[in-house]
């Protein structure tokens, strides 16, 4: 066993060291690795073309998003970044209580009947929200305003505005506001503004000036009125 494994991290370490081996597996992997995302590209476009899956302006990633019926639901808002490795399930689930849990008609070619497959309800996913590396959500799972998920969470259920969660089944573990001023932040609804408009103001959006920030919202809510 000792043996195997000094051979395993020998190859690992010629991966990374970069010999003629190397070279082919490093463009095989760039090959294969273009044709998956590329194929991921395209079922994504396939979901939002169906009207399963929505996607915001400027969010951006590549989740995979595990759809078995016609049925399943995920909509993710603006301005949303997601990290390798995100799954959504917005369905999928097996009869728990029957005999089996193997969905024979389906597997089988015979007429599905809709009871067999379950849903909790669509995953909405508000904008702003942060899904970090490898976080799994759920069916019926809503994901707050400025909402974090960390990396390898599996979300089973809602995410307040603003909140930080992670673990599994992800539980808060952190607030990035005061519940007064994720109220506020999420009051500015800013990912409806001009993009002209927030590249002006980027300074101010990547600072941690929230209460400059809220000034700002309330300003230019007097000059509208
Ligand atoms: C969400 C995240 C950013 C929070 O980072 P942070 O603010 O530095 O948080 P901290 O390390 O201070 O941890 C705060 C608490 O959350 C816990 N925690 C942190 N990450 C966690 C995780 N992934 N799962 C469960 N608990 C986690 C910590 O143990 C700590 O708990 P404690 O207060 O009881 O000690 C981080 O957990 C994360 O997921 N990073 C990965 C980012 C990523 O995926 N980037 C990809 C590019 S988009």
């Amino acid at each position: 066993m000792k043996g195997k494994q000094t051979v395993a991290m020998a190859g690992l370490a010629e991966l990374v060291g970069g010999g003629a081996g190397s070279r082919l597996l490093g463009r095989v992997g760039k090959v294969v690795s273009a044709l998956e995302t590329r194929g991921q590209v395209a079922k994504i476009g396939r979901l939002v073309a169906s009207g399963q899956l929505a996607i915001g302006t400027h969010t951006y990633g590549l989740p995979t998003v595990f759809v078995s019926h016609p049925e399943d639901r995920v909509s993710i808002g603006r301005y949303c970044s997601i990290a390798p490795g995100v799954v959504f399930i917005p369905g999928g689930l097996h009869q728990l209580g029957t005999v089996s849990t193997f969905p024979f008609r389906m597997r089988w070619g015979i007429e599905v009947v809709d009871s067999t497959v379950r849903r909790h309800g669509p995953i909405i996913v508000e904008d702003d929200v942060w899904l970090c590396m490898g976080s799994t959500i759920l069916s019926g799972v809503r994901i707050g305003t400025g909402g974090v998920v960390a990396a390898g969470a599996v979300v089973v259920e809602d995410v307040e505005p603003y909140q930080i969660v992670g673990g599994i089944p992800a539980r808060p573990i952190g607030e990035r506001f005061d519940r007064s001023t994720a109220a506020a932040l999420a009051g500015s609804r800013w990912w409806e503004w001009p993009e002209a408009e927030i590249r002006r103001i980027l300074p101010l959006m990547e600072s941690g000036r929230v209460v400059e920030f809220l000034a700002y919202v309330d300003s230019r809510a007097a000059n509208d009125a």
